[in-house]
């Protein structure tokens, strides 16, 4: 801005003014949040019964969004603007005290999804075991966006994704994933639970859990011919059918070519708390 008015105001004549004042107006709307309209925009929605506080961290190359962490209460939801093309993760924290540490400092703040104690995660990743939606956007021509959830590192807490009808995707319902028909720190087995005060707050992956390259598709198992999962991913698709329960998951929904420009991160989307009362129960 200061420049293109230098320019006019050396040039002294009336109609450059004019011009002056166009690029002026030009330049704020360039900078301000209008130009945003060529991006994507998720809402980051809280319907758990207490406060989350989700993160995103971004994959390499690609920056960091709202801080990537902030707080967002019980019935919530927070508009998160990103470029069309960003890559990276979402995941929520919970059980978070940031008073302890005055939100800084190496000591875990959260009881799940925690980086390093930071209420603005800055780009680090959060420490699993937690529910992780991943997401490769390319709106725009060409391909199109795609994202799925991921137990592979465990979790903490059910999510669904939506793209906002009417905002691009022909068809909205190609783009959703739906979140669980249970929660899975109910049927957690002991030996992969994270407790606090004597409640299972995550459920670690078996790779997680136990490190086996068997569990985590790795060294002779690097292959989906040879990594099928087991019977604790199987848990985790039994709660959880969309999501991917461990690497080489081929059963796990893979929202692709989704071409909304604005979608919909829903922490705990259904009922919680209780066994749901039906065969078709809500969904957690
Ligand atoms: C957070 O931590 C501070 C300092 O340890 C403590 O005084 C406070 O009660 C905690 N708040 C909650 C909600 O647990
Ligand atoms: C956030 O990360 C960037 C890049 O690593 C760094 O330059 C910046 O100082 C960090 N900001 C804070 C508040 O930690």
């Amino acid at each position: 801005m200061a420049e293109h008015c230098s320019r006019c105001w050396t040039s002294g004549a009336r109609r450059p003014l004019l011009f002056c004042a166009l690029m002026a107006l030009l330049s704020f709307l360039a900078a301000g949040p209008f130009v945003l309209a060529e991006g994507i925009v998720f809402h980051v929605a809280n319907r758990c019964p207490f406060p989350v506080w989700p993160a995103s961290a971004p994959n390499t190359g690609h920056p960091v969004l709202a801080g990537g962490g902030f707080l967002v209460p019980q019935g919530k939801s927070k508009r998160v603007v990103a470029p069309a093309t960003w890559n990276g993760r979402f995941w929520a924290r919970t059980g978070c005290n940031f008073t302890a540490n005055g939100g800084v400092g190496a000591a875990a703040a959260c009881l799940t999804g925690d980086c390093e104690g930071r209420l603005a995660c800055n780009g680090s990743v959060g420490a699993p075991p937690a529910t992780l939606v991943e997401v490769s956007m390319h709106e725009g021509p060409g391909k199109g966006s795609s994202y799925d959830v991921s137990l592979v590192d465990g979790y903490n807490l059910p999510v669904s994704v939506s793209a906002v009808p009417g905002t691009g995707a022909a068809d909205p319902s190609k783009c959703a994933i739906a979140g669980c028909a249970r929660d899975v720190n109910a049927v957690c087995p002991p030996e992969m639970q994270v407790t606090a005060k004597s409640a299972v707050v995550a459920c670690k992956s078996a790779c997680l859990a136990f490190g086996l390259d068997a569990f985590c598709c790795r060294g002779a198992y690097a292959t989906p011919a040879a990594c099928r999962g087991s019977v604790y991913s199987r848990l985790f698709k039994d709660a959880c059918p969309a999501y991917y329960s461990y690497a080489y998951d081929t059963t796990a929904t893979t929202a692709s070519a989704c071409h909304a420009r604005e979608y919909v991160i829903t922490f705990c989307p259904g009922r919680w708390g209780g066994e749901p009362d039906g065969a078709a129960a809500a969904q957690f």
